[in-house]
């Protein structure tokens, strides 16, 4: 495992919390239910029931990189809604970082009351504002290269299991896809500023408006595709086919490159 921090008992390490509780005052604490990722989530309650979360990771874990997260956030700041970092530390073996709670719910949560058509237009017209930035200045970047040399790394050190995959790559062993992987390497890079994991649970959203996106951790330069591919995969995966047409309108994306599509959801098997 990189992360050696115990799972079974997930804890905000005691710095932590002690620099928290200068800046909030006191507060109450529980662990949030996540997903598959390796990063603790927790939301903290104030005396004044003032929300936030706090997301802990191993020093190591470069798919919940924390620091980038919270360079990320700070260089995101008043170009696109994403929350202010309140409290950060980096440590030998871990680091933290606590964010206020964004309003609404994930794009996800709120497609039971969101008529389809809007949350699409919301998932490829932000996501049109963030490629749209300028980059000149953007220190962080996540090259093509730097993402295939971790996945080799994983697929290396036995940490990946054709169980997780994709039900159509299972058929594959980890080295077996990654080989696979390589021979559809693009040859062409539009690069921009992604997200870096743009699927639906990352975007929030209150009252049929985008209020802030969250989980950066892997943000930066990147090939446009990085983050077009994990949409349409959200978008197959929520809506169904029939929605990527609408997607690709509102993005303004008159061709979409199918084996880029492919090639970036196949590099999401190693992520
Ligand atoms: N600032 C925030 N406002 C609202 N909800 C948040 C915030 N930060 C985290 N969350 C909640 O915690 C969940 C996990 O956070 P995040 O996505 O950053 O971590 P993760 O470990 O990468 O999780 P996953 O692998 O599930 O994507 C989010 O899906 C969201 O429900
Ligand atoms: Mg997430």
């Amino acid at each position: 495992m990189i992360f050696s921090m115990d799972l079974r008992n997930p804890q905000i390490p005691e710095r932590f919390l002690a620099g928290l509780k200068e800046q909030l005052g006191p507060f109450e604490y529980y662990e949030f239910p996540d997903g598959a990722s390796k990063a603790d989530v927790f939301q903290l309650v104030t005396e004044k029931e003032r929300v936030f979360f706090v997301k802990v990771a191993g020093i190591k874990d470069q798919n919940n990189n924390i620091d980038n997260e919270r360079k990320a956030c700070h260089w995101l700041l008043r170009k696109m809604p994403v929350p202010k970092v309140i409290h950060f530390q980096k440590h030998k073996k871990w680091a933290a970082i606590c964010t206020p709670q964004l309003l609404g719910e994930s794009l996800a949560n709120a497609l039971d009351q969101l008529p389809p058509e809007t949350a699409v237009k919301i998932y490829a017209q932000t996501l049109k504002q963030l490629h749209d930035l300028p980059i000149d200045d953007c220190p962080l970047r996540f090259s093509l290269g730097d993402r295939i040399a971790l996945a080799r790394k994983w697929v290396e050190k036995g940490e990946l299991y054709n169980s997780e995959f994709e039900p159509e790559n299972q058929r594959y062993t980890p080295d077996a896809l990654f080989e696979k992987l390589l021979q559809l390497v693009p040859h062409e890079q539009h690069l921009v500023f992604t997200h870096g994991d743009y699927c639906m649970d990352n975007i929030f959203v209150n009252n049929g408006e985008l209020s802030g996106l969250i989980d950066l951790g892997r943000a930066g330069i990147a090939d446009m595709y990085q983050d077009i591919a994990l949409a349409i995969r959200s978008i197959r995966h929520e809506l169904g086919m029939e929605y990527e047409a609408l997607f690709c309108q509102e993005y303004g994306l008159d061709n979409l490159d199918q084996d880029k599509v492919d090639f970036y959801i196949l590099l999401d098997e190693f992520f």
